[in-house]
């Protein structure tokens, strides 16, 4: 396995291309299944869970197409998706047990030929990932639900699904993701309530538009959708990643750089974000390119913060929140309520010698002087960018293995941090 080493101690400058969003990128490509048409999609980031998920929809008959590598830091590639005809309904366990996102396939499929066999996607290190809510949404628009042998088969009677009023007890991104698509295709409207409200929703939802769905409501808790008989091509571009950039601008602040974050509306998207790193006392100014970002002071600011829904501060900034805390000014809480098993970077931070102590839900951080670098273990995508933020600022060398986690969610990490002045390298087959 590959490990990434890295030597502490230097100061984060320069320009930081933000790639695309994962987490809209792969819902964008399961909706490629609602049409006969072609999407094509552009700033594509080159990632391990978009190469599954392009797996996993080619598997259904969708004839993909690389247009432009999107060679050069700054740009993604452009991919166009056709599905003249879906040749199976089935999405295999092998490739959903790699990625949970795979699950987003059930809506279009249900959608579009009226029945669709999905593995369970089970679940992952942060929790165990539920899909009840999907599949209420799914009988609320006349599916049948059965489980069986670890798949979710669906059938919606008649071969289309009817709009109907969809109400989510909590929040869930996937689970709004998957109706959305579904019930552009349906018969009559669906009204969604409680609908997440996250960035890559209102790309999602913009998109669908683009391909001819009838949703309004793009970005509030509640989206109505007049279903139609068919979509149609589109060229859509992904939006910029929100959480790398947050994961960044962190990065700028610990090694008391400056970066300027390339991208578009980048204020914009890092809503829930700014405010909590602008408390921590990062300052953030708009230049004609992006975000330049730097720590105020010499010292991180203690804060208190809880993880919530968007646009409250998102749990997949908690980790490299908590990793910043570690060097703050006194003390920081952290409140992580959206999954139940988030923390496993502690024990992890706690070996580079960070002070952090974990009850429930609730992890204390006393800010120390100095990490001290150390071999360490990637848990999760998110937890492996805490460690890579703890490594920048550690004395010594710091190696971060299993980081096949990471190339699950950061493109070009190496390359990226070392063109801004990191000493960092990816060492392959040296990993434990
Ligand atoms: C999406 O996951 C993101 N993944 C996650 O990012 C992100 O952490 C999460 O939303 C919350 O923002 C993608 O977009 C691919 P949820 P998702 O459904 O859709 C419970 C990353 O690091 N729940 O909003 O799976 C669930 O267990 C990843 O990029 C149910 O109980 O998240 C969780 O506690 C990690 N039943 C909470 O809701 C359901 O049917 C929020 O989950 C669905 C969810």
């Amino acid at each position: 396995m590959d490990r990434i080493a890295i030597t502490g101690g230097f100061r984060l400058e320069g320009q930081l291309p933000i790639s695309g969003a994962k987490n809209a990128a792969l819902p964008l490509m399961c909706a490629s299944l609602l049409t006969n048409g072609c999407l094509r999609l552009s700033n594509l980031p080159h990632l391990a869970d978009i190469k599954t998920l392009k797996e996993l929809l080619e598997g259904h008959g969708v004839a993909t197409n690389v247009e432009d590598e999107g060679k050069d830091l700054s740009k993604g590639q452009t991919v166009s998706f056709t599905t003249e005809v879906i040749t199976s309904t089935t999405a295999p366990y092998d490739i959903v047990r790699k990625m949970r996102a795979s699950i987003l396939v059930l809506g279009p499929l249900l959608a579009r030929e009226g029945e669709a066999t999905v593995s369970l996607p089970g679940g992952c290190a942060i929790g165990n990932r539920p899909i009840d809510l999907h599949l209420k949404g799914f009988e609320e628009m006349g599916a049948t639900i059965e489980l069986a042998e670890g798949y979710v088969r669906a059938v919606a009677p008649g071969g289309r699904l009817k709009g109907g009023l969809v109400e989510f007890p909590t929040v869930s991104v996937g689970a709004t993701e998957n109706i959305l698509m579904a019930a552009t295709l349906a018969s009559g409207t669906t009204t969604i309530e409680n609908a997440a409200r996250e960035p890559e929703i209102s790309d999602l939802a913009n998109c669908l538009n683009a391909m001819g769905a009838k949703i309004s409501g793009i970005g509030t808790r509640t989206l109505i959708v007049v279903g139609v008989d068919q979509l149609h091509s589109a060229d859509y571009s992904v939006m910029p990643d929100r959480i790398e950039a947050g994961s960044y601008a962190v990065a700028a602040a610990m090694t008391r750089g400056e970066l300027e974050l390339i991208g578009n509306d980048l204020l914009d998207v890092l809503t829930g974000t700014v405010g909590v790193l602008k408390s921590a006392g990062l300052e953030f100014t708009q230049t004609d390119n992006g975000l330049l970002v730097k720590l105020g002071s010499d010292k991180v600011n203690g804060i208190n913060v809880t993880t919530q829904p968007y646009p409250g501060f998102p749990t997949d900034m908690q980790a490299q929140v908590m990793a910043m805390m570690t060097l703050c000014d006194g003390a920081s809480v952290i409140n992580e309520t959206i999954f139940e098993n988030r923390f496993m970077h502690v024990p992890e931070l706690t070996r580079m010698g960070a002070d952090i102590t974990v009850h429930g839900s609730t992890a204390t951080v006393r800010g120390v002087d100095q990490l001290l670098g150390a071999p360490v273990m990637a848990t999760d995508l998110r937890a492996s960018m805490s460690l890579i933020l703890a490594g920048l600022v550690a004395d010594r060398q710091t190696f971060v293995n299993r980081i096949y986690h990471l190339d699950r969610g950061y493109e070009r990490l190496v390359e990226k941090l070392s063109t801004c002045g990191a000493q960092i390298v990816r060492e392959d087959g040296k990993g434990i």
